[in-house]
Parts: structure tokens; sequence; C-alpha cells
């Protein structure tokens, strides 16, 4: 028999970007790609990485034509093996620049940032789906920031860096990415007037990237209105980089407005046609780089400290059109050997609770969601918990645990009725074989025992 075992490509953010035919991405530095809880979420939940700071021309050319594209192949790496797409950012950028480019004569500016760009892009030709050529060109009122590009080249640099990119690798999506010009001001007016004359000179510019680094509850209103005149302009536009930031401590209705703000802007993205998808600027509030550049501001991101999907992941998941993992789309998950069901003791949401078998009740400790990425959840919002092996031997306990995307929180429900961990291999077994309410559940050398024979569903 085959175990009934609904796959829900709706219960992840991928999935359901997907299904609308965008993306979902997130930002992860060499450091992330070292840490469990933030790779199992990025590889699992997001289609599309962009470097944080790998691509930058401070990693990438930190003397005068010596290259070092070591940390943003490592990116490109975890993405290619999650299936994700990646986004380059960025070639050309007043900040994080390293300092003997500043010390440059005017005359030497110009072919040092051509030779900057063709390296970079031609090394990275055929695996971006879109480069950040010029990050961040404009001054609030909308003058030009004055750097060592401009200074050195007037405007025509930002013409002359997307032609070079262009060249290097002619398939590259060619974006403009700037903050605070998501809603209709100063800023977006000139990047509009900018975006309509490299057009008409035939400029290859392919997209306008929208940061969208906001403060609570500032989520411009005319930001749908804002990208569509972009768009009608013949460009792709993105949210590049996400995040709502909010003063700490955040209360439960900080929270909620966060949701609302997440929400808001997967709607504006989905009401424009060419808004190619939405990225969000990090995994998880314990990694953001909010805190470290917005004093007193934090808890920014879709996760919390711990991992958990936060308020806001659930409004993005529901604007994205999908459902929320767990809870109410659940179902038991039978003990067959014993009649019984897999409960959390006691309606527990703390994280390493053993799991056991108890009378089928319909408790929302019953009800458990096969998700499609092979987790099975319990509870919903920010209770949401994932069974979790506690380790790989046999007899190690089966809990719950917040859920991270690791291995060992993913199951196989298995033709023969057995579960399996993907991690051990081992199966899912109700201990020595008990049949009483409260017998324990734990990881066991697969035996063909009834104690491992089990329906979902
Ligand atoms: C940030 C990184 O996240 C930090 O690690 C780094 O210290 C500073 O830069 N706009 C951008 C991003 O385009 O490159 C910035 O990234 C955030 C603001």
């Amino acid at each position: 028999m085959v175990a009934a075992v609904p796959a829900h490509a709706a219960s992840t953010l991928r999935g359901q970007a997907e299904a609308d035919g965008r993306y979902l991405g997130t930002e992860l530095t060499q450091g992330d790609l070292g840490n469990g809880g933030e790779t199992g979420i990025a590889g699992t939940q997001f289609d599309m990485v962009t470097p944080g700071n790998e691509m930058k021309w401070d990693t990438t050319e930190p003397a005068n034509g010596s290259f070092n594209f070591g940390p943003g192949d490592q990116i490109v790496s975890f993405g290619q093996s999650h299936s994700m797409r990646v986004r380059g950012h960025n070639l050309v950028w007043h900040s994080q620049l390293p300092s003997w480019v500043s010390s440059l004569s005017l005359s030497q500016v110009r072919g040092t940032m051509e030779s900057h760009i063709t390296t970079e892009a031609t090394h990275y030709r055929g695996k971006l789906y879109a480069w950040d050529v010029v990050n961040e060109p404009f001054n609030e009122d909308g003058s030009l920031r004055q750097d060592v590009f401009f200074n050195a080249m007037g405007s025509g640099y930002l013409a002359d860096a997307l032609r070079t990119a262009h060249t290097a690798d002619p398939n590259a999506k060619l974006y403009l990415n700037d903050f605070n010009i998501e809603g209709i001001n100063a800023k977006s007016n000139a990047m509009f007037s900018l975006a309509q004359q490299l057009l008409a000179q035939g400029v290859p510019l392919n997209g306008i990237g929208f940061e969208s680094h906001f403060i609570l509850g500032q989520v411009p209103s005319n930001m749908q209105a804002n990208m569509q005149r972009f768009a009608n302009l013949g460009l792709d536009v993105a949210v590049t980089e996400l995040d709502v930031r909010i003063h700490l401590p955040a209360s439960g209705a900080n929270l909620q407005q966060q949701a609302t703000d997440f929400g808001n802007v997967v709607r504006d993205c989905l009401g424009v046609s060419r808004c190619v998808g939405v990225s969000q600027w990090g995994v998880d509030d314990g990694h953001s780089w909010i805190p470290g550049a917005f004093a007193g501001f934090g808890a920014a991101t879709l996760y919390d400290n711990n991992f958990q999907p936060k308020p806001a992941f659930n409004a993005t998941l529901s604007a994205l059109g999908g459902s929320s993992s767990g809870g109410g789309g659940g179902g038991a998950v039978h003990a067959v050997g014993a009649g019984r069901c897999l409960d959390v003791p006691g309606v527990s949401t703390t994280l390493g609770t053993q799991l056991q078998i108890w009378d089928c009740n319909g408790g929302s400790n019953q009800a458990w969601t096969h998700t499609s990425s092979n987790q099975l959840t319990v509870y919903s919002g920010a209770n949401t918990r994932c069974l979790d092996a506690a380790g790989t031997s046999p007899g190690t306990k089966v809990q719950i645990w917040s859920c991270s995307g690791g291995a060992n929180q993913q199951w196989q429900a298995n033709g023969n009725g057995t579960i399996t961990g993907i991690q051990s291999g081992l199966c899912l077994d109700v201990t020595s074989a008990g049949t009483a309410n409260g017998t324990l559940v734990e990881l066991w050398t697969c035996n063909g025992g009834s104690n491992q024979q089990w329906t979902i569903g």
C-alpha cells in the first residue's frame, strides 16, 4: 500500500511563488553557509539567492588587478545545488569599494571600472539570473551621488557600466538597484527619468531593483503604482532586499503590523505582471544586517532568532496564494500496531518534547502535515513545530523542534508503511512495541515490526 501522504507544495514560499510565475529570494553570506538553520530554510523556502557581500568590489578585487571569486563562487554553488537562481550583487557601488579605487587619478577610473566589470561578469557569465550593475546611484533628493565614478565620468558612467556588463554576460538581466525608490518621490522620479533616458539611448537596461528596507508600517501606499510605471517602460521590476525593521523589543502588535507590511509588498509585486520576484535580505532575525546597521532595531525578517516562522511568514505565504503548513490542513499519523495516534504530550509546544502515542482525538497536537520539503509539522503560525530526530542512532528520541529545514527533520513515508528519517535511514518506532497511551516514540532500525507501521492522514 502507498501511504496517503499529500504533498503541500503551497506550504513553501518558493513553491507558491513558482505557482505564481515569480520567485522568492533570500540573501546569504559566506558565514551563513556554515549555519544549518539558515541553509536549511534557504534551500527549502527560497528559490533565489543574493550574496550579501561576496560579489562586492572590496571582496572581488581587493587590490588593482587581483581578483578573488572564491567567496562568491561558494554562494553560487549553494544556489545551484538547491535549484535556486542567483542574483549578482553588485558590480559598481560607492560603498564597500576598496580605497585603491578612490585614490586613482580621474583619468584611470573608466578603464578600471570597465575592467572590473568585464572580469567579474565574465567569471560569472551564464551562472546568474541578474546583475545589480550599478547599486545606489542616487542621493535622496534625486541628484546623482558624487562618487568616484560620477566624478570621473559624469552621468555617462551608468550607460558605460551597463554596456560593459552586457558585453561580458549577454544573458544576465541588468539592473539598477536603489533604496527609498519604492514610493513615488524625488528619488524614484530621478530613477524613472534615468531609465527613460537610458532606454531611449538603447542602453542594455533590463530592470529596476527596489531594495525595500522598510521601517515598520512605512511601506508606501503607492508602491505598486510606482513599480508599474517602470514596468510600463518595458522593464522588469523586482523587490531585491526586503526587510521590515522594528524598534526592539518587538511587541505582538508590531509583529502583526510587520505581517501586514510583508503581505502588502508581496501583493504589490503580484499586482505588476513584470514584477519578477521578491527577495528578503537575510533568512532570520538572528543573522540579519539590521541590528548592526540601525541601532535599536531588529526583528526585520520572516523568521525569528530560533528559526521559527513569524506572522510575516504566514502573511507572505498567504499573499502568494498558499496556506500555512500545520494546523487546519493536518491529519493524524496512526500508529497501526497500537491503534493510537502520534501525539505531542500535553499539547506542548516546548522544544525537545518527545512524541508519544495516545488515543486518536482530533486534537491540534495530533494534526500533522507532511510538507513538500518532507517535514512533518504540527500546530500553526508561530507555534509551528517539526517532527525532529534528536540524533542518528537506534533509540534516539523523536521530539518536536522548531523547523530548521535540517535533514533530521525530513521524513519519508514508504510504500511498506514505514516512515524513515531521511538523515538516519532509521524507522519511526513505538518503543518496545508498546501499545499503551503514553508510550514514547523513537528511531529504531527498521525491522518490519507492527510498531513501525504508520498511516498518515
Ligand atoms: C549590507 C550587508 O548585508 C552587510 O553585511 C554589509 O556590512 C553592508 O551591506 N543595500 C545593499 C546591500 O545594496 O548591499 C547592503 O548589504 C544593504 C543595503
